[in-house]
């Protein structure tokens, strides 16, 4: 799916959020690379789960075809600096809900940059009648934590030693989720039937 462009401007830095198109292949697997390589908050350390730009490339086609996903990216002088994901899924039992993820370059962290990417993507995910985000976020990333908290996930659940990190020490792992309850009347009449009638209420 795509949204509409935003225009923003935080602390003097301007920049957009909007969905991603074919021609930032390349400079997602540069960037993705990149911040990979500047904490250890996500799964990677830098160079490892490569996606060229080909993979890139067929990512974003299909986060732009499927009704589940949605591909953001921030740019600012024509540059990418930070971006996000949702993923869904078409099968029936997990049609309600979509896994979010996000990152931001350090040198443009402070910028509402990651604030923007997910709410963004959590008005896109009201408009398409999601009822439950969900994310999983490292146990000492308290930044992020509060700012999902701030836009209305709770904690939900812990992995206990997820994570092996550089310092010897294992980690655990947060998942957090962010509900909405929609009515059956919400949603457009030939959806209905595929949707969740367990979840629906009239
Ligand atoms: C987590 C991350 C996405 C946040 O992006 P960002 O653009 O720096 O965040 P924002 O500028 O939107 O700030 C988000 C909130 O954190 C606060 N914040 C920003 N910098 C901060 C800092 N150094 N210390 C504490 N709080 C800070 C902001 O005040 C803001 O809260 P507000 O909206 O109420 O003012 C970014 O740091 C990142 O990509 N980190 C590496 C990858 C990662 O951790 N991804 C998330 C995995 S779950």
């Amino acid at each position: 799916m795509k949204i509409l462009t935003q225009r923003c401007t935080v602390n003097g830095l301007a920049y957009v959020i909007r969905s991603a198109i074919k021609e930032d292949a390349a400079q997602m697997s540069i960037l993705r690379l990149q911040i990979d390589g500047e904490s250890e908050n996500l799964d990677r350390e830098k160079g490892e789960g490569f996606i060229d730009k080909a993979g890139f490339e067929k990512i974003i086609r299909k986060d732009a075809d499927q009704r589940r996903n949605l591909f953001l990216v921030a740019e600012t002088d024509g540059e990418l600096v930070g971006y996000a994901r949702c993923e869904g899924s078409e099968l029936k039992r997990l049609l309600h809900k979509v896994e979010f993820g996000v990152a931001v370059r350090k040198d443009f962290w402070g910028y509402g940059i990651g604030r923007n990417l997910l709410q963004q993507s959590l008005d896109w995910a009201d408009s398409e009648k999601i009822s439950k985000v969900i994310l999983s976020v490292l146990e000492t990333n308290q930044k992020a934590i509060r700012l999902y908290e701030k836009l209305g996930f709770v904690k939900e659940g812990l992995l206990k030693r997820d994570k092996f990190l550089s310092d010897g020490n294992y980690y655990d792992t947060i998942l957090m989720g962010r509900h909405r309850e929609w009515k059956c009347r919400d949603f457009p009449a030939k959806t209905k039937e595929n949707l969740l009638s367990l979840e629906c209420r009239s």
